[in-house]
């Protein structure tokens, strides 16, 4: 490591910028932000120096370059775009004995800014020390997103209790896991969301339950894994995953999801073995009870959001009758994934007001109210419907629905091996046989369909397109299109 990162105290220190473009500018926005006495020395200084030097903040000199400017500063930034100037005040800065960064310029400077991240009072700097800034800020993009907006509530509660906590846990290794188990508690948790606090007179007892001998009971997360692209998991999601210790997932959730884990956590499937065997909903449950007992930090991954056909709401019932405190982070539900990935909007102008999500799965005959799903001006998405499709077509229009309504169906939305079909409602059944859809699918039925990728030629996926021309009953549409796998 060649350079000593340091955070330093600049309140009513004199610092100097030289330069006056928006490079200067920003240096010396950040100067002001915290709390220094800025001056910059430009003779062309731009609107956004402007725009500072009005709100009273810097104080601007125009004109060149003076030794005699940077004589009594703590520090100076430089950003002239002048080669020679950029010279001259590093030669300068450097006699004085001065800490002196010329922007971009390693070789004429002997302290580095790093790029930061903010969520006062923690404070995160990353530099690759002059090698890669690029890179750096790169890296800082990824670290906000994993870092909870409001962390600095955290550690501000860290703060304002550390003495106490201190003289009530005097020796530091008793202290250090104190504030572990804190940091993972429910507790923290909702601090960080801004849904509890505790005031001084808490702390004791909040000492005497984080370092009790007894087995912390921890917090499951049920967390929406999305319809398949792992880009599409939420931040939150990512975090829970990247946190776990334990991972509960069953068939829906894609191994690029998973991937996205802690290497180290264990990934207990729950969904249909090799052998067959199904878990039941109670079995599931155990599991998830059993490693929260355990202390473990548990996350139960979901195919597109827990609470969309997922029983995620059965699961938390559970936990939560059993003791165990459980947040649920949503996540992007089939539809809405296939929808985004196929150019099909739920809702259209004109065309649908209302969308319904039912499921095509149940016991002998689907018990739906299909007079108020065959209405017009409405989209239905139909989940797990591949094997009762016919059933469910059969049933709309004799209950009023068109015939000829337009119906895509989404297998595998948004993965790569990606397969989407468009038809209509009469051949639906002969769509879905004839292009050999299975399981995980979507039905989409209403006009909205008319706006998919398929109509358009496609634009921006790169789905491959046919047109199929002979379907030959007379239930199939000449028009049926279909899209393979994308990319
Ligand atoms: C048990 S439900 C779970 C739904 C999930 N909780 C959600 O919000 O998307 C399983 C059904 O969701 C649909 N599904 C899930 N992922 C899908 C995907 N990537 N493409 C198409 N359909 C999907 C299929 O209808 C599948 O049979």
């Amino acid at each position: 490591m060649k350079y000593f990162p340091m955070f330093v105290d600049l309140v009513d220190r004199p610092c100097v910028v030289v330069g006056g473009g928006n490079a200067a500018a920003a240096k010396a926005r950040r100067l002001i932000e915290v709390g220094a006495r800025v001056t910059l020395i430009s003779e062309s200084p731009n609107e956004e120096v402007g725009l500072l030097a009005n709100q009273d903040a810097l104080t601007v000199r125009r004109r060149a370059f003076k030794e005699d400017d940077i004589k009594e500063t703590t520090l100076v930034i430089v950003a002239s775009g002048n080669a020679d100037v950029d010279q001259e005040v590093s030669r300068i800065a450097r006699a004085f004995g001065i800490p002196v960064n010329v922007v971009d310029q390693l070789n004429l400077s002997n302290f580095l800014v790093p790029a930061m991240i903010d969520r006062h009072p923690l404070q995160i700097g990353i530099s690759s020390g002059g090698a890669a800034p690029s890179l750096s800020s790169r890296i800082r993009h990824q670290i906000e997103m994993l870092l909870p907006s409001r962390i600095g509530t955290l550690a501000e509660f860290a703060r304002d209790h550390r003495i106490k906590i201190n003289q009530l846990l005097p020796n530091s290794s008793s202290r250090r896991s104190f504030w572990g188990e804190f940091f993972d508690s429910a507790l923290a948790q909702r601090i960080l969301a801004g849904i509890d606090s505790l005031n001084g007179a808490e702390i004791p007892d909040l000492v005497k339950k984080m370092t009790s001998s007894k087995r912390v009971l921890r917090e499951v997360a049920i967390v929406g894994a999305g319809p398949g692209d792992p880009d599409l998991l939420t931040i939150r999601a990512l975090q829970k995953l990247q946190a776990a210790d334990v991972i509960v997932y069953d068939r829906l959730v894609a191994p690029a999801v998973l991937d996205r884990s802690r290497r180290d956590a264990k990934r207990i499937f729950v969904g249909k073995s090799s052998g067959g065997h199904v878990f039941a909903q109670d079995e599931i449950n155990q599991i998830l009870l059993r490693e929260a007992r355990n202390g473990q930090r548990v996350v139960r991954l979901k195919g597109g959001d827990p609470f969309i056909f997922g029983r995620g709401g059965e699961e938390r019932s559970f936990l939560l009758s059993h003791g165990v405190s459980v947040i649920v982070v949503p996540g992007i539900t089939a539809a809405l994934g296939c929808g985004a990935a196929t150019g099909i909007p739920m809702t259209h102008r004109d065309v649908a007001q209302a969308v319904t999500f039912i499921t095509g799965h149940g016991e002998g005959e689907l018990s739906l109210d299909w007079a108020s799903l065959a209405r017009t001006q409405h989209s239905l998405v139909i989940y797990m419907g591949v094997g009762s499709a016919g059933v469910i077509a059969a049933r709309l229009i004799e209950h009023g629905m068109n015939g000829g309504t337009q119906v895509a169906v989404i297998e595998n939305g948004t993965a790569p091996n990606q397969k989407f079909v468009t038809g209509n409602l009469r051949g639906l059944a002969v769509l879905i046989k004839r292009y050999e859809i299975s399981a995980p699918a979507i039905i989409v039925i209403g006009d909205v369909v008319k706006q998919s990728n398929l109509q358009f030629g496609s634009v921006g996926l790169g789905l491959k397109t046919e047109t199929q021309a002979l379907l030959d009953t007379a239930y199939c549409p000449k028009e049926a299109k279909v899209s393979g796998s994308r990319g």
